[in-house]
């Protein structure tokens, strides 16, 4: 197979703490890498670089692992851009806008529903991501769900079946047989095109025990459960998502001290979201708390036209340093290596020999900058791997 030496790199960010400096981000100086079969052969201090077919001379940028962004919403149709407007003169945040998306997602081609998704996974590549997460939840129906996830699974093997992200008007008065259809027929029409299980438990969409019901139905059938926790207000998701061993609990606003012993305790990850904290005007999920006492916290977009329509990792590591108080060090591990973890990988979100060769090029002498200058496109070439 052909190598190729990726040279000249001014500041690596390896997240292999075996690796350059002693940190958790694995940091070499003067640094390169060598790929071949698209996978890291080699990586290490420049001068010592072995021979390689061909050389890519990177003028002395910064290199990162790829952004793994572990929570996204791409399949619907139309934007919500009203509701922005009407949110940012002060209409609060609700679960209720997803009926809208959820209309012109029915009425949406298969064509329409994919070309949106990719272009947002394009727009996603300009910025950093080499790795995305897809979740249903738009469609709402056994035809649209699986259609969705169809469409999902041929853009990322990240899929998501998110059947439960609210009833859909249709089961008004009738909740328990809407969670009936999803943990029974819908599920059995998605299950071969997801690898997750996920449900919306907050205000205005299912409860803890509803939650269980339907998590607990795609583990018999061989998903692995995540779920959306404690946005709106603290309903007991984080604590069941713990029970059930979910790989990763997402937005986690509200928390008391019993959820965060809880994470802190086990193997899932807190992913927190703070394009939707930023575009839903809310107040940040508290990630230091959540650091500080241990707990693993992954940063990802949670793309979707309702409450973050950004694909912006580097936006989200700007506001994480800015709103959050991760050090910029922090925020990047989250976004990378972070949302690795919680998509239960360990081919993504380090740049050692053996893993993908899945990195992000940053024009400026440092991932600081990603902080330092937000807003600014700092990302020059986003390299990643095909298989
Ligand atoms: O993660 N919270 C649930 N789902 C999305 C928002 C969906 C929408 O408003 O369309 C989220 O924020
Ligand atoms: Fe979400």
């Amino acid at each position: 197979m052909p190598t190729t030496l990726i040279d000249n790199i001014g500041l690596l960010v390896t997240n292999d703490p075996s690796n350059g400096d002693g940190s958790s981000l694995g940091i070499v100086r003067d640094a390169a890498m060598v790929i071949e079969a698209e996978r890291v052969a080699w990586v290490g201090r420049r001068a010592q670089a072995p021979e390689a077919d061909s050389r890519v001379d990177l003028d002395r940028q910064t290199v990162v692992p790829g952004f793994v962004d572990s929570h996204s919403h791409l399949i619907f149709a139309a934007d919500r851009a009203e509701e922005f407007v009407s949110r940012m003169a002060g209409t609060p945040y609700t679960a209720g806008g997803i009926a809208a998306t959820l209309i012109a997602t029915r009425e949406a081609s298969d064509e329409t529903l994919r070309l949106n998704a990719s272009r947002l996974i394009a727009e996603m590549a300009l910025s950093g991501t080499t790795t995305v997460e897809i979740k249903s939840g738009y469609g709402l129906t056994t035809d649209d769900e699986a259609r969705g996830l169809a469409i999902a699974r041929s853009l990322t093997v990240e899929s998501t079946f998110l059947g439960a992200h609210v009833v859909p008007i249709e089961y008004q008065g009738r909740r328990d047989e809407y969670v009936e259809l999803v943990a029974g027929p819908m599920l059995d029409a998605c299950a071969t095109s997801a690898r997750w299980i996920d449900v919306f438990c907050d205000r205005g969409a299912f409860d803890v025990d509803e939650a269980q019901v339907i998590l607990q139905a795609g583990i018999a059938r061989g998903l692995l459960p995540r779920l959306h926790a404690h946005q709106l207000e603290r309903t007991g998701a984080v604590q069941l998502g713990v029970e059930l061993g979910a790989a990763s609990v997402d937005h986690c606003n509200h928390m008391n001290d019993a959820d965060v012993d809880a994470l802190a305790g086990s193997a899932t990850v807190a992913t927190v979201l703070p394009g939707a904290d930023f575009s839903t005007r809310s107040a940040y999920a508290d990630a230091r708390r959540l650091l500080d006492a241990g707990v693993v916290v992954a940063l990802a977009t949670d793309c979707n036209p309702g409450s973050s329509y950004t694909t912006s990792m580097p936006f989200c590591i700007a506001v994480a340093v800015r709103d959050m108080h991760l050090t910029p060090a922090e925020a990047l591990w989250s976004a990378t290596a972070g949302g690795a973890r919680a998509l239960r990988r360990d081919d993504i979100g380090v740049l050692a020999v053996g893993k993908r060769a899945d990195f992000a090029v940053i024009a400026a002498p440092s991932y600081v900058h990603l902080a330092y200058r937000p807003g600014v496109a700092l990302v020059s070439a986003t390299w990643r791997s095909a298989t």
